[in-house]
């Protein structure tokens, strides 16, 4: 048995719409490795969103802030969806998921793009440009224009009204996130594009001069290139195949990532995990809560069920572990289960629980 200090803590955090029904296979996959590879673990669930709301007057009520402060991990189902509109923007802000990568500094999110064969035909591209597509969007998660001040809405003199946010980086944010873009890049085909906007804004430009630099003193075996954004958002469907690490920041992050999921087939594919500078990490799924399909048995569980193969790797540091997941998965959809786009409901061709059965049988 495992002593108890040894254990590593995961906060189960569900959320909202479909994200508990999710999150409920993927907790089905940390219990199998706990029971049968001896993986050393305390599960500790909690709940996020309305239902904590209703009750306590908090998304994000006291208990669940003690489960995250003590995890090592956080396993993250979903968040928001119509179904919350009871919710107040202000509790909504005051509990939000980016509160928590904040709070935590989980400023480096990895989400992989992996094309499965077995799904192309339910991708929007060709089979062709889809093989053998293989890379790993990093998105700075903790600034740029999501967190930058000044921000607001004001009025004018003349009346009309004007919303306004501030893209910022500075040296330390650049620096450390690319250097979580080399370090990937050397662990796979060593490789790092560079993503930004630094033929019209300053935060890209400045971007752009420390990523050369810290590639300069540190990085120089590692080939570096950079993109536009735009272009970045064509190649990404015209030649996906050339990237292998794209680093890039915030908020192109965000859109890039979205577009790159659909070369999986499916955004119910993406898993992604946002670091920081220890082995804390917060797993969730790439999708969101979808309430219009939540609690029909429809919604694809793989990307908590890939997120939790990341948890592995990334914060218990079981790569092994971590790949039997992959596998399983690959498995899976090799023999014949397709899984739904979880934005096209009617597609799913089994059940989310279902799903998790044959992913627990693969593993
Ligand atoms: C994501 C999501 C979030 C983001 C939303 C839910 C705030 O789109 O994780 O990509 O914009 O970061
Ligand atoms: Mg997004």
């Amino acid at each position: 048995m495992n002593d108890r200090s040894n254990m590593v803590k995961v906060a189960v955090v569900g959320g909202e719409g479909i994200g508990p029904e999710v999150t409920a296979q993927s907790q089905r996959v940390l219990n199998w490795f706990s029971a049968n590879r001896g993986v050393p673990m305390v599960l500790r669930a909690a709940q996020y969103g309305l239902i904590p709301y209703l009750a306590t007057g908090k998304v994000m009520p006291p208990d669940t802030v003690e489960a995250m402060e003590e995890a090592d991990a956080i396993l993250w189902g979903a968040t928001g969806g119509p179904e919350t509109k009871e919710v107040p923007p202000a509790a909504r802000k005051a509990g939000s998921l980016l509160g928590l990568r904040s709070k935590y500094d989980l400023y480096a999110n990895l989400r992989p793009i992996v094309a499965h064969p077995a799904l192309s035909d339910s991708a929007p591209l060709k089979a062709s440009v889809l093989d053998g597509v293989d890379f790993v969007i990093i998105r700075e998660l903790t600034s740029g224009i999501y967190f930058g001040e000044p921000r607001g809405i004001e009025t004018l003199p003349d009346g009309q009204r004007r919303g306004f946010n501030t893209e910022q980086y500075t040296t330390e944010q650049v620096r450390r996130v690319a250097r979580s873009a080399f370090e990937l890049a050397r662990t796979r085909r060593n490789k790092v594009c560079s993503v930004d906007k630094a033929n019209v804004l300053e935060a890209s430009v400045l971007w752009r001069e420390e990523v050369i630099a810290l590639h300069e003193a540190e990085f120089s075996d590692v080939e570096l290139t950079h993109m536009y954004v735009d272009n970045a958002a064509m190649q990404i469907v015209r030649e996906p195949r050339q990237f292998d690490v794209m680093v890039t920041g915030n908020i192109f992050g965000d859109i890039l990532s979205d577009e790159a999921g659909m070369l999986t087939g499916s955004i119910g594919m993406l898993p992604s995990a946002s670091l920081g500078s220890d082995k804390r990490g917060l797993y969730e799924p790439v999708h969101g809560s979808a309430p219009d399909i939540a609690g029909k048995d429809i919604a694809n569980p793989l990307a908590s069920i890939l997120s939790v193969a990341m948890m592995l790797r990334y914060t218990f540091d079981l790569e092994e572990e971590a790949s039997r997941i992959e596998r399983a998965v690959k498995k899976v959809l090799a023999d014949g289960y397709r899984t739904a786009d979880i934005y096209e409901p009617g597609k799913m061709r089994i059940g989310t629980a279902a799903m998790g059965d044959a992913v627990l049988a693969s593993l």
